[in-house]
């Protein structure tokens, strides 16, 4: 891979938390990547465990469900040395009738932890949370709104691939409107320079887009042509009124990533998800599967080294 962002000067990211790709300028983007990517460099070595974040704690606060993110989280924050607090939320007093403010209080009270990690269904909850607490919180997800990890992995595993993001034309299809990771994508790749669509039906498109320059298009073949990267997006079942999509099917049938919708992407185009996949739904098994192409594993992975370059960025620089 080149390194185009070796020259990057870590004092000069100064963010408290970590809410969302919004809060962001490219440069911080730059040295929150060129962090992450010495870490991947280095993550198949086990001995490579540089303990910046013995005696700190993390808190995890998952108010939906997780697979990648939380344990991508939790091996981050033990390769750094940190003690990792999960709170399983559906056997918490949550389930009692206790606020979300009033939870946090109490394990913020009970742990005082260094960082909170956190996701929820909630629009804006854990930039709510950020003004409670006296330490670092990251946003896991919130809603449809943001998810920056997750584009900031995405990232990664584009230069890693690519070799860079400026000029890279990204598709993104499927469920746009109420994806959180389509949203973080869409302002992270337009800061740095990449020419991004998107693709949907008009039921599953945003009204407003998050970012300037963003071209929407309903016809994949159309969207797709001369790609170098195309993010499939599940259908978001949990935040879709019953009713916007009259069937699943002819959507699916539509808008599936298929060999032959792939063949309008160049054809050393590369396929991207970020999970989970549902088989049968927005990626055909082929493409998903296919192991020159997809990159869907490898973005699972550059998980662990993103997340501990947010941890050591907010923690270490404070
Ligand atoms: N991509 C993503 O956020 O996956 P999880 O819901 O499994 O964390």
């Amino acid at each position: 891979m080149t390194k185009p962002f070796q020259k990057v000067d870590r004092s000069q990211f100064r963010h408290e938390h970590l809410i969302g790709i919004d809060q962001l300028s490219a440069e911080e983007i730059a040295i929150i990547l060129d962090l992450a990517d010495y870490y991947a460099d280095r993550l198949d070595e086990k001995s490579f465990k540089p303990d910046i974040l013995r005696g700190d704690i993390v808190l995890s606060l998952f108010f939906e469900d997780s697979t990648r993110t939380r344990t991508s989280f939790e091996v981050a924050a033990k390769r750094l040395g940190a003690d990792w607090v999960n709170i399983d939320i559906d056997t918490s007093s949550v389930k009692k009738g206790e606020s979300l403010l009033d939870t946090v209080m109490t394990l913020h009270a009970m742990l005082r932890p260094d960082a909170i990690i956190m996701r929820h269904k909630e629009y804006g909850a854990p930039e709510f949370i950020a003004k409670h607490v006296g330490c670092p919180v990251i946003n896991a997800g919130d809603s449809w709104r943001e998810h920056p990890t997750q584009a900031l992995l995405d990232a990664l595993t584009m230069m890693r691939n690519k070799g860079r993001l400026e000029g890279l034309n990204v598709a993104i299809c499927g469920d746009i409107a109420h994806s959180r990771v389509a949203s973080s994508n869409m302002i992270l790749l337009t800061k740095m320079g990449a020419n991004v669509r998107v693709i949907a039906p008009p039921v599953l498109m945003p009204e407003k887009f998050p970012a300037e320059g963003v071209t929407g298009y309903h016809d994949m073949n159309e969207g797709l042509k001369d790609c170098d990267i195309v993010m499939t997006i599940r259908l978001q079942k949990e935040r879709i009124e019953s009713g916007v999509i009259e069937s699943t099917e002819a959507f699916f049938n539509e808008y599936r990533l298929t060999p032959e919708r792939m063949a309008h992407a160049r054809p050393d185009a590369l396929i991207m998800d970020p999970g989970p996949i549902i088989r049968g739904e927005q990626i055909s098994d082929e493409l998903a599967d296919d192991p020159d192409r997809s990159l869907i594993l490898q973005q699972v992975r550059n998980g662990v080294p993103v997340r501990m370059a947010a941890l050591d960025l907010l923690l270490k620089n404070r």
